[in-house]
């Protein structure tokens, strides 16, 4: 859909609706499914070298089945998102480095997983953070985006922006843990009461706008969803559940229920809502 086509840390894509890492997004099946079904970028489910047996949640057949894939891939001309996990430091670099030779266009670091942040202590502190992705920067070409966790950041939201432009990260994934009980019009765009942070997404949409680009994910299951993550600062939305209930058709749905509000409510591009909520208090 036109109107969903956005430019993501410079990259252009054709729907700002994205699968999340890891769920349909690990088996070549799975991955040729989702490209076919759907014009938005194809994320990868999480890789580290040789590949992990368990935690359940990162299992996945290592670095060079997904390198081949995206050899495979890229060259269709689809825009292709890998994400790295790795037990050291060493490990993110060389699977970093491997995906970016094979051609991925962006490289998106998962530091959210228990995993990593048990292995890596990525936030102990800005020097640590700085450590563990200026090797990546500097092994690799892609565009890098890095997967916050949603939890127990000591870093405040500029100061992590801040850091994360100069070591050259040009995208954040960010929790879209709005609040359940959200009073928003989205005619409007207007959410009810004093303005604060809704969200961490639109936490450092507040503190990182200009600086970088914020990637949403976390609760989207449907274009309404997908439309308040623009309005709190999201460039472009992730999906993960609603992958797994529905199959791959839910990338599309979204994507055209999207597409249908933003044209119900006179926008002519995603891009005109990005960021664009106020509050009435
Ligand atoms: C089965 C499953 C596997 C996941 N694997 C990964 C992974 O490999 N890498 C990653 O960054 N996130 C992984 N996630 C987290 C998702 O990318 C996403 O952040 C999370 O599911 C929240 O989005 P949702 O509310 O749309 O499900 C996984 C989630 C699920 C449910």
């Amino acid at each position: 859909m036109d109107r969903t086509a956005v430019n993501l840390g410079g990259v252009a894509i054709g729907s700002s609706v994205m699968n999340a890492s890891g769920p349909r997004s690990a088996e070549r099946g799975e991955l040729y499914e989702l490209c076919a079904v759907h014009t938005g970028p194809l994320v990868f489910k999480s890789c580290n070298a040789a590949g992990l047996a368990e935690p359940e949640n990162l299992k996945n057949k290592g670095v060079e089945h997904f390198a081949a894939i995206a050899r495979e891939l890229g060259p269709r001309g689809k825009i292709l998102v890998a994400s790295v996990i790795g037990a050291s430091d060493g490990e993110l670099v060389s699977v970093a480095r491997m995906l970016d030779r094979a051609g991925v266009n962006i490289i998106e670091l998962n530091l959210a997983d228990d995993y990593v942040q048990r292995a890596l202590a990525p936030f102990a502190s800005i020097e640590r953070l700085g450590s563990v992705i200026r090797p990546v920067r500097e092994a690799t070409a892609a565009v890098l985006a890095v997967k916050l966790p949603q939890k127990g950041l000591s870093i405040e939201p500029r100061r992590m922006a801040e850091l994360m432009k100069s070591l050259g990260v040009a995208i954040l994934v960010c929790a879209n843990d709005l609040p359940k009980d959200l009073d928003i019009d989205i005619a409007s765009a207007t959410v009810a009461g004093e303005p604060r942070a809704l969200s961490q997404v639109h936490a450092f949409d507040r503190e990182a706008a200009g600086m970088l680009d914020i990637v949403a994910v976390g609760g989207v299951n449907t274009g309404r969803d997908a439309y308040i993550a623009h309005l709190t600062g999201a460039k472009a939305i992730q999906v993960g559940s609603a992958l797994i209930k529905e199959g791959a058709g839910a990338l599309g749905r979204i994507d055209r229920e999207l597409d249908a509000l933003l044209a119900e409510n006179g926008k002519r591009s995603v891009s005109e809502i990005i960021g664009a909520v106020r509050f009435s208090g």
